[in-house]
């Protein structure tokens, strides 16, 4: 057990912009986990390391400490070596769903444990759920055996996974807390080296609809976080992409399935393709994969042959059509011209409100509500033409929706008003 130490002497140091030390933080964390430190004591040290921030060494031993703090799951029994890909959270970002199976298509063990949404990102699990019957409550033994059979699991994260970052998360969401560097950076990767993955992409969102707004600060959380994968074992590398727009055509649970769908029978929107080819090989390359192309896997059928298994060993109909909604309003095109602007944040917020996501976690969702995008940044529109159709079950909620794409939509009458932006930006590697 560590030494004991004061609440307030930790919360103390920090304000000061002192350097805690390894025996603060064994401390502290696991002190929190327990209970022992209140809330309002974690609240303060939270908001003193928002504001002083923490050196390198205090984010690594953070992170050690919250992985410590529960079970770590073991693949290292698999005939085949693991890697995982994280996203930071961004609009139509269903990237997860064809990857996982291409990636096992390729020979390489997808283990891909994840959360639900909140706010106006989607959460991979609500996507998934829109599939009837779908399950993503598995235990560890169900998810071994399916990775050793299928090769790639989308599940839920079981709650003995770093459960001083659940704790930590919750309260960081309520106390304003939740943009500092070292807190984001620890939270995901003590969840993602508990979860045992032997190789780690990380996909570090830019842009309106993404937690870094900037390039620079999206670059210093991609260090961040490769530096503690590097430490810790695991082969992590970070893609940083734009999310200043929405990825696809679509944002919504059952809209998403149904444009990953397309994309593993060979179609669906270029961006989706290529931000899910381009991961694929950082997965495959950190696995030690170097001899297959995952644009074949994808041409061939059998990234879609792994999908279709993946759904079934968890429940799921591969074959049911996704749920439609009951009401749709089609927002047009006012004027001639070119999509200069379809923002990410205003069509993530859009299909929250319609009901794709949740305000608070114990809310439902609705599987058949969002956006679909008929038109993209760059497109060239006639007056009339449809530019977007809302998706709901309460046509109620269309009011606000419209209320949030005010502005975030905009036709000009050419495109020197445009500037298009790479969908990779940068690439950090360890
Ligand atoms: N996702 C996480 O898991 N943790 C954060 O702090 C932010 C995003």
């Amino acid at each position: 057990m560590t030494e004991r130490h004061d609440a307030v002497e930790v919360v103390v140091t920090k304000r000061d912009g002192g350097v805690l030390s390894d025996a603060q933080i064994d401390w502290v964390v696991d002190a929190y986990t327990r209970g022992v430190v209140a809330d309002e004591q974690m609240s303060a040290l939270a908001m003193a390391i928002l504001l002083n921030g923490m050196t390198r060494g205090e984010i690594s031993r953070w992170t050690a400490a919250m992985i410590a703090s529960g079970e770590r799951m073991d693949f290292s029994g698999l005939s085949r070596p693991t890697a995982d890909k994280h996203s930071t959270g961004g609009v139509g970002d269903k990237i997860t769903l064809p990857l996982a199976p291409l990636v096992a298509a390729c020979g390489v063990a997808v283990p891909q444990l994840s959360g639900r949404g909140l706010g106006h990102t989607g959460g991979t699990l609500d996507k998934l759920e829109a599939i009837p019957g779908w399950r993503a409550d598995l235990g560890n033994e169900e998810i071994l055996a399916q990775l050793e059979d299928v090769g790639a699991v989308v599940c839920a994260a079981g709650s003995g996974l770093a459960p001083a970052d659940k704790k930590l998360y919750s309260l960081r969401d309520v106390t304003g807390t939740v943009e500092s560097i070292p807190l984001i950076a620890s939270s995901i990767m003590s969840k993602k080296i508990a979860e045992g993955t032997g190789a780690l992409v990380l996909d570090v969102k830019v842009g309106s609809g993404a937690f870094m707004k900037h390039v620079g600060a999206a670059r210093e959380l991609a260090e961040t976080m490769v530096a503690l994968g590097t430490d810790a074992g695991v082969t992590t590398v970070a893609l940083l992409t734009d999310m200043s727009t929405p990825l696809g055509r679509t944002a919504g649970n059952g809209l998403e399935v149904a444009e990953s769908v397309d994309v593993l029978a060979g179609g669906g929107p270029a961006d989706v393709v290529d931000l899910t080819l381009a991961l694929a090989r950082e997965m495959l390359r950190g696995a030690g994969v170097d001899d297959v192309d995952p644009a074949d896997r994808l041409a061939d059928g059998s990234a879609m042959d792994v999908w279709r298994r993946m759904v079934r060993a968890q429940g799921g109909d591969p074959d049911a059509p996704m749920p439609a909604a009951k009401e749709t309003h089609t927002v047009r095109a006012e004027s001639d011209g070119v999509l200069t602007r379809l923002d990410a944040m205003a069509v993530g917020l859009a299909a929250w409100r319609l009901g794709a996501g949740r305000a608070r976690k114990e809310d439902p969702v609705q599987a058949a509500a969002g956006v679909v995008m008929h038109a993209k940044p760059g497109d060239r529109v006639t007056a009339g033409q449809d530019l977007l159709t809302l998706h709901t079950d309460e046509p109620e909620r269309f009011e606000r929706a419209l209320d949030a794409l005010d502005g975030g939509v905009e036709v000009a009458a050419d495109d020197t008003s445009y500037t298009p932006v790479p969908l990779v930006i940068d690439r950090v590697a360890g």
